[in-house]
């Protein structure tokens, strides 16, 4: 362990829903940063869970014909399996009806209710709202955010529609926060990410901010106010509280409080940074709480160049991505095919491109002709290096800064980069047996077999090692392959150099880790 701590959360997500592609690759980003930062020595808390209050998912319920909570354990069951699925190595899975979140909403809310805005005045009092509010984004809107569809509706920014609210409600003073929080994203310039959506953020709050409405009393799906049962909570308040729920909130003397929080980075969507980098960070700052380091907001999919959508037919449930492409190879293909901020398209074509281009053809390739020739020619034991010469060092140097490379990639969230500098080395090591050809030094110079296949090996590890956050099965397969201990002191990052192969080691019959995809032709 270094000593260091990493708290990681995914949002958590609306249980109105079926599990998609978009909420599956929130998940697996987090993972690949949540795998790096414990491979990398790291103390980690990776948070996942369900969003279970509020109109939408009461509705839904209603729907449904099933009271809330039945509702609710059904659905976010399908979100715990989806996890699984992805294989997320989550800490902790919250679900926002848990007592334990009650209690803790309960104490933000009060802890809200006896503080003063950045003016001196009451952050809580108790008013009147009017106005427009989209039940599928839960979100106020302001008129002049709003456009008009082709039959008269209204539409919030997202297309979501909106509708006439006028309640009794609990206000938060946000209006008064404006100069708080521009002077925080200045003090602090990497607490949003990428710099876009900083630009977005800050746009937005130098356009002035209103009060914001808390609490509803035209449902009761949600935590009660305390004090006022009439009212439940804003489901924004109580669902940004779960980050807070996890690590042990009100006890902030506890020790995984003391331990996790600030949280380093929530991860979200590029549809929910308004809640994550205004009223969040304002929340927080009122109940006199630190403030997370990082909120990064990833783009958005489409499928086959659509929105998805299940009225389109085009809504791609993560089961199905397993089924067809397997697991590790649906990991890699989100994490690379676009770089962590940007939108991108979710093809077929692509998919297969990947699949076959960059896994079966690049390190299928190069870890199944090196393990079969260590198989078939050194009684598949691992060879005796003898002394490296010039043509190995362009390798070696590429290996050793792979670490420190990938590691300032995980650091920035550019998971896409972290990939590439992989595969750049994937790449120089086939290049490498191709210019060493060590079928050709069988007969011509044996030891200089020895040693090239040495290299490989060991460049194999070494890649397979890193490798282990984005794709964790076929890792642990290539990894098995080289007779490396499964154990956190053999495969952690430190193994790298402190745990190189041993000569002679005995490996185990080579497998292919990394099928191709072969379309299958309807006949
Ligand atoms: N419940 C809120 C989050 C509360 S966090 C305190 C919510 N839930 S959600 O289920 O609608 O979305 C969860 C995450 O999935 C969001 O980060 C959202 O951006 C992401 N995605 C949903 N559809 C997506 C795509 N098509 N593409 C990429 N990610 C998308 O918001």
């Amino acid at each position: 362990m270094t000593g260091a701590t990493f708290y990681i959360t995914t949002p958590i997500y609306y249980v109105n829903d079926s599990p998609h592609l978009g909420h599956a690759y929130t998940s697996v980003a987090c993972d690949a940063l949540a795998r790096f930062k414990r491979l990398d020595g790291d103390r980690v808390l990776f948070l996942t869970g369900t969003d279970e209050h509020g109109q939408k998912v009461a509705k839904s319920a209603r729907d449904a014909g099933v009271d809330p909570q039945a509702f609710c354990d059904r659905v976010s069951e399908n979100f715990r399996t989806m996890t699984r699925l992805m294989n997320v190595s989550n800490d902790q899975f919250i679900r926002t009806t848990e007592p334990r979140h009650a209690s803790a909403s309960q104490a933000i809310w009060q802890a809200i209710a006896k503080s003063k805005s950045p003016k001196g005045r009451d952050n809580l009092y108790l008013g009147k709202y009017a106005g427009w509010y989209a039940v599928r984004d839960e979100a106020f809107y302001g008129e002049d955010e709003l456009t008009t569809g082709p039959n008269g509706t209204k539409r919030a920014p997202s297309g979501a529609e909106v509708e006439w609210v006028e309640e009794p409600s609990y206000f938060f003073r946000l209006s008064d926060w404006q100069d708080w929080l521009l002077d925080h994203y200045t003090r602090n310039p990497d607490f949003i990410a990428p710099a876009s959506r900083r630009n977005e953020v800050t746009s937005f709050v130098k356009g002035g901010l209103t009060d914001l409405s808390i609490s509803r009393t035209s449902f009761s799906w949600g935590v009660p106010v305390p004090g006022d049962p009439k009212h439940v909570m804003y489901v924004w308040l109580d669902a940004l509280t779960n980050y807070l729920t996890a690590v042990g909130y009100p006890e902030t003397a506890s020790a995984d409080f003391k331990t996790f929080w600030p949280a380093d980075i929530h991860v979200v969507g590029k549809d929910i940074v308004r809640f994550h980098c205004v009223y969040w960070p304002a929340f927080l700052a009122a109940a006199g709480l630190a403030l997370p380091k990082r909120v990064f907001a990833h783009g958005w999919w489409t499928v086959e160049g659509q929105k998805m959508s299940k009225s389109l037919g085009n809504f791609i449930a993560p089961q199905h991505l397993v089924d067809q492409y397997g697991i590790d190879a649906v990991r890699y293909f989100m994490l690379r095919e676009l770089p962590f901020g940007s939108d991108g398209d979710f093809s077929h074509r692509a998919v297969v491109g990947r699949i076959n281009g960059d896994l079966a053809n690049d390190f299928g390739n190069l870890a199944q002709r090196v393990l079969s020739f260590i198989n078939k020619n050194c009684d598949g034991k691992i060879p005796t290096p003898g002394n490296f010469i010039d043509h190995d060092g362009s390798l070696l140097n590429m290996r050793a800064g792979l670490l420190p490379s990938v590691r300032q990639c995980i650091d920035t969230q550019e998971l896409n980069h972290a990939l590439e500098f992989i595969w750049t080395v994937v790449a120089e090591a086939n290049r490498y047996v191709d210019s060493q050809a060590p079928w050709a030094l069988k007969k011509s110079d044996p030891p200089r077999m020895d040693t090239v296949l040495y290299v490989l090996a060991e460049t194999i590890r070494h890649l397979a090692t890193l490798a282990q956050p984005f794709v964790p099965q076929a890792a642990a397969k290539l990894l098995d392959q080289l007779a490396v201990p499964d154990d956190f002191e053999h495969r952690c990052f430190k193994a790298l150099a402190a745990h190189p192969l041993k000569p002679g080691t005995q490996l185990p019959k080579p497998v292919g880790v990394f099928p191709r995809y072969v379309e299958t032709v309807a006949s």
